[in-house]
């Protein structure tokens, strides 16, 4: 039901952002609220009875659900950025892209060592932002509690990048 909802409303853009690659463009489900709150309730009913402490969001189509979801648990959420966002004490990551490298950052006080942060993107492609970004969460203390994402690329094979760091996996729509 909800895996079709957004499936529906996602809008495929051809040769986006090069020759060869089918953008999974997510702006049309912002724009239906009933569909967000829907969306927020199927990653609750999923997440269930999971210890989370915090839910970092990533850059920059993590933020839009990543925070209402901590907002819906009752819980902090923190943003990891691309480099040179962040304005106070921070931590970074860098990591391998296709072509060159890319860097995410954290601040030093996002939570408490021993915490578990709930990692959560709009997409799940090669896995590889996720990656970095649980790294880098466990380099400072942190326990990955689990992935939550809107949307994944199967073909892609990010989940079985990212299921040796943490079998919980929550995917809403699966192409
Ligand atoms: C996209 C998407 C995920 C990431 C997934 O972000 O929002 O964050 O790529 O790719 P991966 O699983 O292969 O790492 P993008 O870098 O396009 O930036 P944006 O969120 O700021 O638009
Ligand atoms: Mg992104």
């Amino acid at each position: 039901m909800i895996a079709q909802q957004i499936k529906t409303a996602i809008r495929d853009i051809p040769d986006f952002p090069k020759p060869g690659i089918i953008f999974k463009d997510i702006t049309p489900i912002l724009k239906d609220p009933a569909l967000c709150d829907g969306i927020l309730d199927a990653f609750i009913a999923q997440l269930g009875d999971t210890k989370v402490d915090v839910v970092a969001g990533v850059e920059s189509r993590g933020f839009l659900f990543g925070l209402s979801l901590a907002q819906r648990l009752g819980v902090p959420f923190v943003p990891v950025r691309k480099a040179g966002k962040l304005p106070y004490e921070r931590k970074k990551k860098v990591y391998e892209l296709e072509y060159g490298t890319a860097t995410i950052e954290m601040h030093t006080d996002a939570f408490e060592p021993g915490q578990h942060v709930l990692i959560h993107d709009d997409l799940l492609a090669t896995g590889g932002t996720v990656t970095a970004a649980s790294e880098l969460i466990q380099e400072m203390g942190g326990v990955v509690a689990g992935f939550s994402f809107v949307v994944a690329l199967g073909f892609l094979n990010g989940r079985q990048k990212i299921a040796p760091i943490s079998d919980k996996i929550w995917v809403l729509a699966d192409y």
